[in-house]
Parts: structure tokens; C-alpha cells; sequence
């Protein structure tokens, strides 16, 4: 017997049939729809595969748990008439306790008896993998994001990329997907011919050693000034400057050699490179990121570039114009998509170009099942526009490249001045986390790595400011705000995450207990008759009774907002939107506070107290998997 059907007849309970592409083992959420979309064929007469999908989330609880819009049945006749129909005839019990009809709709309540009891347990006996299903077993998906530029700022679309990069690979991972994790650096192109002449001139060995991202940047700043300079200075003489006799001209001769291969000019590039690289593993490290494969526009090879031209120039999609290369979308039909230049009239590949090189050679080299490229709104046109050659190049599987955007972040600046790195950001919401900590001393001083602590809380406030509103809304970055751990912050989910620690050590109830606790309604809050049995004066058994109706409704609405979770991922990774996430993980948090206010623990008779702890643990565990999944670490104590 497999092991749902063996918890669930401890239960009382039959699996409904499985419905294809339903989950019921990982996800209570598909094993109720199971049981609606079974009982629901039999009664209207309607096929499963079309009960199933049109079975809908409630955004609030009180409209139910799932909703069933009768058209999406293509039922004819009265439809008000048959949701009141249906809604009485449908078969109640361990599954489903409630069924009520809205106008055309239906909507569904879960038994609250079953959820606390089977949830908790589930939860409990899962523990970190509750709310991964095998979804995408045996398919792989490249996530290609963050992809900063060697020598430039680390900019805020680069930030963005980074947090919700992260976090869809985390989440295609725990959905059972091969995930393969890229960083596609921006590595070439002239910047590298200007930023090897700025190093002869102010280079220096010592420093590139120590912090290469902040020394190379510096030093292109330098050498950009100079050449900026040297422009001016030609201009007010009227002249133009002689490409053989200027930094300009000299950078231009230096990527040449770089891109016909010339030795030493490629081994100063790959230092350059790798160095780089190192610090990076560094700093995404802290953001619980770790890379597969560092790529870059360097490394898309001669021999695919040459690939892509040929083909252009096969499907008839290349224009010359004065001897560079372009591809005209309005030509071709495509007309919002304007016109992109391919190759550059001395021969040289262009972003769009490698861009089109480096998704083939993946193709080949992965044979991905998709491709998912994390990159700004800004570069939307870009995206459009390769992913449209793509196609128009014969290349199929260009459906199944996804663009993730984002809007902006406006005001990322601290008080030192604006912030280029991704250390310096960092490094700049840890301290002023250490300040806000320091507020309170009694406190501060119960908390063992202070400094790890406000790293931690720090980069959580950041990943949650990012992440809670829709990717595409541009956002301010509010550094007193994210920090502040009142209202939907990091900071607030570390808080609850904490407490909800310091109530299990303070229970230290062993988690064998935890497993085998009674977790039915009666026991976690009480009821009538344990009420009259304790025969109290009018007065107190009314205040009791009042309370025992508030603790039922809550257990009730935190035990459904539990069995929901793994249903929320899968959402989430339909829509590819981390808001998904974290607007459930603050309906989580919410709920627990309004439930902990009436459910006290300690003081409690023993199994009560037992019951009141595995749920709670329940909810920590689901807390602590949902905030790893968006990259932060969980914190003990603060
Ligand atoms: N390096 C680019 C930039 O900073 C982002 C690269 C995005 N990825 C891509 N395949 N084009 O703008």
C-alpha cells in the first residue's frame, strides 16, 4: 500500500481517483480537486479533464478554498439554477464539508478536521521538502540571470535579476526540474580594449589582487575621463583626433587583436575575467546563490557567430547598409520590432548577435526543455527582437524561451554617496540593521553572532522589498522602510520566524511527540463539552465559550492557509512571479499571529499543549521552506 493511501485511511478517508497531471501525494490542494472533479463528472456529466483545470483558487477565505465557475464546464441551460442544484446534491464528508452556491459559481470548503490532522502531519514528517512535487521530473531549464558587466556598475536591474533569478531557480528546482544556473557576464566588446589601455596607465597588480570589480571599474573610470578629455580638447581646437594617435583609436586596435585572438592581448582579458569571477562567487554566496556556469558574451564561439550569419543571410533576413549588417523586422513582416544592427562594418558582433549564438549553442549543448532569461522591462524590445530572429531562423524551440521582467529601482543611494556594488549594498543594509538592533540592548545582548544576524535580516529585507509586489512595478528603495519590522517586511518574517522558535524551545517537546499528537479540533482548541464539564458560572462560561469559538475559526483558517502552500508554488511558477510567494508567506505569518494570540502553548494540559506545538511547528517549517526558496536564511533568534 503506498503511503497515501495508507495515512489516508487512518483517516477514514479513499484516494479519489488521480486525475493526469494532478499530484495528490505532494499537494492536498490536487487531492481535494481530485475528489470535486470525481464526484462532479458523475453528477453533471461532465468529462474530468475539463472539471479539473477549471477548478480556481479563492483569493480570500471566506469565498472557500476552491472556486468552480460553472461556464467553464460548457453546460447549456440555467446556470444559476444548476450551481444551486449541484451544490445540493454534492456528496460531503472528509474531503469537502461545504458547498455554496454563487450565482454561476461554486464554491468549495475543505474539511478543516481532515486539513489540521492530515497538513500537520504531512508537514511535520516532510519537513523541508513539503511543498516540492515532482512536476517537471526529467525536464531541464537554464535560468540565465544577474549578468552583470565586468568593469561597470552593478546596477539595480542587476540586483533584480539576481534576487528573482534566485529565487525561480530554487523554485523550478524544488518543482523537480533539472535546473542549470547561468550567469551570462558581459565580457566583451570594446569596453575590454579601453579598460586594457586605462590598466597600462593605472593599473596596478597589488589591488586588481585584493578587489578586482571595485580597482577595474576605477580604472575605467579613469580612462574614460581621459579619453572624454582628449575628445574636448579636439573639438575646441576644432580638429578631429587621429584614430592611430589616441586612446580612443588605441582601445578600438586592442579589442581588434582580442577578437582575432592575439595571445597576450586575450590572457590580460582573462585575467581580468577571472578574477572577477572569484569575488563574484563571493558575494552571491552571501545571497545563498550559487552558479553552474559562468558564461558570457566572450565565450559564444567564432564558429556558431558564423553559423548565425549564414543563416541570417539564407532566410534572407540580413539588409546591408553601407557596409554593416542589419536585420529589418518591418521588412519582414514584424513591425513594432524596427530594425537591429548585426554586424558592425569593420566585422565585428554586436549584443543581439552573440545573444542569437550563445541560445543556439545552449540548445545544443543542454537541449533544455526551456530557457528562462531574467533580464529589465528596459531590454524588452532587445528580448522581443531575438527571441523573433530565433524563430524566424528556423530554430523551433525558440517557444521555448521565456523572458522574466522587472521594472526599476528608483533611489538606490545611501548616505556615502550612490552604491555601484553588490558588496556595497549589502554591506550598507547590514549596517544599518546593527543600528536598528542596537535600539535595544536587552535584546541585543541575548543574540550570539549579532553581526551575522543583521547580515541576515538585512539581505531578508532587501530580497522582500524586491520581491512583494509585481516584478513589473517599479519600486523605491526605502532604506527605513524595508528595514522596519513592523508591516510586510523581512524583518517582520525573520521576527515571526524567530518567535516561532523561541515557543518550541521554550515547549521542548521531542518531535517524536510532535508526530503522534491528537490533532483533532477538539483537542487543539476544545469544545462544548469540555466546556460544560468544567461547570463554570454564566458569566465565565460565556467568556470561555466566546474564546473556544475564536480559537476554532482561526485553527480553522490557519489549517487551510497550510495545505495551500504547495498549490502557491506551482502557481508561482506559472506566472514566474516571487509576489506569489511572499504575498502567501505574509498570509501565513498573519494568520499564525492571530492565531497565537488565542492558542496559547505553555500551560496548557500536556497533549493539548502537544497538539497547539506540532501545529505551530507546522507553520515555522512552512516559513522557514518559503524563505529559503526566495534565498534567505531564516534566523533563530533576533
Ligand atoms: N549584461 C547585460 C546588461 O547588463 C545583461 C545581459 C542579459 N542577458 C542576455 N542574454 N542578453 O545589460
Amino acid at each position: 500500500m503506498d503511503s497515501l493511501t495508507e495515512n489516508l485511511k487512518k483517516l477514514n478517508l479513499v484516494v479519489p481517483a488521480p486525475v493526469a497531471d494532478s499530484f495528490p501525494e505532494a499537494n492536498t490542494v490536487d487531492l481535494c480537486r481530485n475528489y470535486i472533479t470525481e464526484q462532479l463528472s458523475e453528477l453533471a456529466g461532465v468529462d474530468k479533464s475539463i472539471i479539473f483545470p477549471a477548478l480556481e483558487w479563492c483569493q480570500v477565505l471566506e469565498k472557500g478554498d476552491l472556486l468552480l465557475p460553472l461556464p467553464r464546464l460548457r453546460l447549456k441551460g440555467n446556470l444559476d439554477e444548476m450551481a444551486k442544484d449541484l451544490a445540493a446534491k454534492f456528496p460531503l464528508g472528509g474531503y469537502i464539508d461545504r458547498v455554496v452556491p454563487q450565482g454561476k459559481f461554486l464554491q468549495f470548503y475543505f474539511n478543516t478536521q481532515f486539513l489540521l490532522k492530515y497538513v500537520t502531519k504531512d508537514v511535520l514528517t516532510r519537513t523541508l521538502d513539503f511543498g516540492s512535487a515532482p512536476l517537471g521530473n526529467g525536464k531541464s531549464v537554464i535560468v540565465e540571470f544577474s549578468s552583470p558587466n565586468i568593469a561597470k556598475p552593478f546596477h539595480a536591474g542587476h540586483l533584480r535579476s539576481t534576487i528573482i533569478g534566485g529565487f525561480l531557480s530554487n523554485l523550478y528546482e524544488r518543482l523537480g526540474w533539472k535546473v542549470i544556473r547561468m550567469n551570462y557576464l558581459g565580457d566583451w566588446g570594446k569596453q575590454f580594449g579601453v579598460l586594457a589601455v586605462g590598466f597600462r596607465k593605472y593599473g596596478s597588480e597589488a589591488e586588481l589582487e585584493v578587489n578586482p570589480i571595485q580597482h577595474l571599474f576605477d580604472v575605467y573610470v579613469k580612462i574614460n575621463n581621459d579619453i572624454k578629455a582628449e575628445q574636448e580638447a579636439a573639438e575646441a581646437k576644432g580638429e578631429t583626433l587621429d584614430p592611430n594617435n589616441c586612446i580612443d583609436g588605441e582601445a578600438r586596435s586592442f579589442f581588434k587583436k582580442m577578437e582575432d585572438g592575439d595571445k597576450e592581448s586575450v590572457a590580460l582579458w582573462k585575467k581580468f575575467r577571472n578574477l572577477s569571477i572569484e569575488k563574484y562567487i563571493d558575494t552571491y554566496a552571501r545571497l545563498n546563490i550559487k552558479y553552474d556556469v559562468y558564461s558570457g558574451e566572450s565565450q559564444v564561439s567564432d564558429e556558431v557567430m558564423k553559423n548565425v550569419s549564414k543563416t541570417l543571410q539564407e532566410k534572407n533576413m540580413i539588409t546591408e547598409d553601407r557596409g554593416a549588417l542589419l536585420i529589418d523586422f518591418k521588412q519582414l513582416g514584424q513591425k513594432k520590432l524596427g530594425k537591429v544592427l548585426v554586424q558592425k562594418s569593420d566585422g565585428t558582433s554586436l549584443y543581439i548577435t552573440r545573444d542569437l549564438g550563445a541560445a543556439i549553442e545552449r540548445h545544443e549543448k543542454y537541449n533544455f526543455d526551456k530557457m528562462i532569461y531574467v533580464i529589465a522591462s528596459q531590454q524588452d524590445l532587445h528580448t522581443k527582437q531575438f527571441f523573433t530572429a530565433l524563430d524566424m531562423m528556423g530554430n523551433k524551440w525558440s517557444k521555448d524561451l521565456v523572458h522574466v521582467n522587472f521594472g526599476m529601482v528608483l533611489g538606490m543611494s545611501t548616505r556615502k554617496g550612490t552604491v555601484v556594488f553588490l558588496d556595497d549594498i549589502l554591506e550598507a543594509v547590514k549596517a544599518k540593521m546593527l543600528e536598528i538592533m542596537k535600539q535595544n540592548s536587552e535584546k541585543f545582548a541575548q543574540v550570539d553572532d549579532p553581526e551575522k544576524v543583521a547580515d541576515l535580516v538585512g539581505i531578508s529585507a532587501v530580497m522582500i522589498q524586491d520581491m512583494q509586489a509585481k516584478r513589473i512595478n517599479n519600486y523605491e528603495f526605502g532604506w527605513d522602510r524595508m528595514l522596519s519590522s513592523e508591516g510586510d517586511t523581512g524583518p517582520y518574517l525573520q521576527y515571526a520566524h524567530s518567535r516561532l522558535r523561541s515557543i518550541q524551545r521554550s515547549a521542548a517537546v521531542p518531535d517524536e511527540d510532535l508526530l503522534n499528537a491528537n490533532m483533532s479540533i477538539e483537542n487543539v482548541c476544545g469544545s462544548l463539552e469540555k466546556l460544560k464539564a468544567l461547570n463554570l458560572s454564566e458569566e465565565e462560561f460565556t467568556k470561555k465559550y466566546k474564546l473556544l469559538e475564536s480559537q476554532i475559526e482561526k485553527t480553522q483558517a490557519l489549517a487551510r492557509v497550510m495545505a495551500s502552500y504547495p498549490d502557491t508554488l506551482r502557481y508561482a511558477s506559472k506566472n514566474y512571479e516571487p509576489s506569489t510567494v511572499v504575498t502567501y508567506l505574509f498570509k501565513l505569518t498573519h494568520q499564525f499571529s492571530s492565531t497565537y494570540k488565542v492558542l496559547r502553548v505553555i500551560g496548557e494540559d500536556r497533549e493539548v499543549m502537544i497538539a497547539r506545538l506540532a501545529l505551530f511547528s507546522a507553520v515555522r517549517q512552512i516559513l522557514h521552506n518559503g524563505m529559503i526558496l526566495l534565498g534567505i536564511t531564516p534566523v533563530e533568534r533576533m
